[in-house]
């Protein structure tokens, strides 16, 4: 609702020319460091787990953790991380990629979630949309359901939704505020 965006959007900071010149880098941190508006926040990704169903969380390093693990704890479900590639000890299913320049990789254990599982991926922004699509990929590639995507901030102004769509196969992509 209108008011929970104006008090999210109240504690995101911009920071102009940050990583790079011509950049409008968002800064979540004094969101985070809120109680009221971060606990407000954390019902609202709560209650789009229990909205769609979902039987576990997945959190995109390293924002993605924040936001998303103490959402499934509210909604009383499992964490599970998708991280940069090369950090999980265990067995790992593993997805490429593009970024403006070059190509990244993350890792999900390849049991961290399977069949009969709904899951929720969870980050803070979605720009591009190459990390959810990865993510998403993983899911499937595990042999989970796709419950969603929740971020709390989608970028408007770049085609990060239409990049998501096939991924999604018609499940919903959850934006708290869109900038
Ligand atoms: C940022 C952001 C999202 C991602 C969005 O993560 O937190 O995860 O980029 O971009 P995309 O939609 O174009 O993929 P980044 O890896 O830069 O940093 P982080 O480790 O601080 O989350
Ligand atoms: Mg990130």
């Amino acid at each position: 609702d209108e008011k929970l965006r104006d008090l999210l959007l109240a504690h995101i900071h911009d920071v102009p020319d940050y990583p790079k010149p011509g950049v409008m880098f968002k800064d979540i941190t004094p969101l985070l460091a809120d109680a009221k508006a971060f606990a407000a926040l954390t019902d609202a990704l709560a209650g789009l787990c229990e909205r769609y169903g979902a039987t576990k969380v997945v959190g995109l390093e390293a924002r993605g953790f924040i936001l998303g693990a103490p959402a499934a704890v509210r909604a009383g479900l499992g964490f599970v991380p998708v991280r940069k590639a090369g950090k999980l000890p265990g067995a790992t299913l593993a997805q490429a990629y593009d970024l403006e320049y070059g190509t990244a990789e993350i890792e999900m254990h390849a049991d961290a979630v399977g069949a009969g599982d709904r899951v929720l991926v969870i980050d803070d922004v979605l720009a591009t949309g190459g990390t959810a699509e990865a993510s998403l990929r993983l899911i499937r590639r595990a042999g989970a359901e796709v419950a969603g995507v929740a971020v709390l901030m989608e970028l408007g102004f770049l085609p990060g939704r239409a990049r998501l769509a096939e991924a999604l196969d018609g499940a919903p992509l959850e934006a708290l505020i869109t900038v």
